[in-house]
């Protein structure tokens, strides 16, 4: 028996572009997801027989791995479809859990096989990210090698190439804005690559316009200049929202938040999803998304990458 622990995680900039090989900066969040595998006769998921349409991630994550049949036990504090990377973490605790049955866990592995799992299952599109964020941990830049920070893997697809590197993030707490409204990934993938078809050379630039944002956001947020990484925030916002990935919803808890926030911006791929906000007061800011029809949740920068256990770990 294995048990592993994932971390959710926010972008902080870069969602949509970086799947079009521009920067983005992802950090790890103390919310988390742990799956437990046991070997058993046939595979059941919290004792329900696999299913591809009910359990989509789980089915890749263990297609991936070669795994054998397993009794899984699922459990998740992250909010689902919230733009928080709930898919991801459950990939990647189901790919590292049975990597470490089988004796073969390394957090590169994890990120390689949960991205190829995740792939997958969003219709072959999307980038390592968010699986690359829940393996390793803490901050995360996604860049056109070189890039800057120290280098954690290169990720490999068709003709992209993805260097994800580690930049140490100052200790931060956000809030997030929950919508309640259900964003797909997948689908505002498919809307962008819809975007970048008709728009041509306008789309690529606002992708390298986001690129830039996302790069002086990461400068901005590892000298702790938070009023200028909230500036750069809302230009990423206003970016995303000629993608077409925002929602009247995310933009009204944008700007209810921004009166505690030095900025706020959709997080992940929007169409529902979360926003995050930079809180100049936490629970000014947390009443503010409530007021305007959000969930709020206090989350804080820097959580650990998948953990692995042998055997069970205790709530
Ligand atoms: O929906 P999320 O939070 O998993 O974010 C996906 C991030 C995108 O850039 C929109 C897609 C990707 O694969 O990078």
């Amino acid at each position: 028996m294995a048990t592993a622990l994932a971390p959710a995680k926010v972008i902080l900039f870069g969602e949509h572009a970086v799947v079009y090989g521009e920067p983005a900066l992802a950090a790890a969040i103390d919310l988390e997801a742990r799956v437990s595998v046991r070997p058993a006769g046939v595979t059941t998921v919290n004792g329900n027989p696999l299913s591809s349409q009910h359990h989509v991630h789980l089915v890749h994550a263990l297609q991936v791995t070669e795994a054998p049949h397993f009794d899984i036990t699922t459990a998740s504090g992250i909010p689902s479809a919230a733009g928080l990377g709930s898919s991801a973490a459950l990939t990647t605790a189901t790919v590292a859990a049975v990597l470490q049955h089988l004796g073969r866990f390394d957090p590169e592995r994890t990120a390689r096989l949960a991205y190829e799992a995740e792939w997958r299952a969003q219709g072959g599109r999307g980038s390592p990210t968010d699986t690359s964020t829940v393996s390793a941990g803490g901050g995360v830049l996604v860049d056109r090698p070189p890039g800057e920070g120290e280098p954690l893997w290169t990720i490999e697809r068709g003709e992209r190439t993805w260097a994800l590197r580690r930049v140490t993030l100052p200790p931060m707490t956000l809030v997030v804005g929950h919508t309640q409204e259900r964003g797909r990934t997948a689908d505002e993938v498919a809307k962008v690559a819809r975007f970048a078809k008709r728009q041509g050379t306008f789309a690529r630039e606002v992708f390298a316009e986001i690129g830039g944002v996302a790069r002086d956001g990461m400068r901005a947020l590892t000298a702790n200049d938070l009023p200028a990484a909230g500036k750069l925030m809302e230009r990423n916002h206003r970016l995303l929202t000629i993608l077409g990935v925002s929602t009247p919803k995310l933009d009204r808890l944008c700007a209810a938040a921004m009166r505690h926030a030095h900025g706020a911006k959709l997080t992940g791929s929007g169409g529902g999803g979360s926003m995050i906000a930079l809180p100049t007061d936490v629970e000014k800011c947390a009443d503010a998304i409530r007021r305007a029809g959000g969930v709020p949740y206090t989350v804080h920068l820097g959580a650990r990458g998948v953990r692995v256990f042998a055997g069970e770990v205790p709530a």
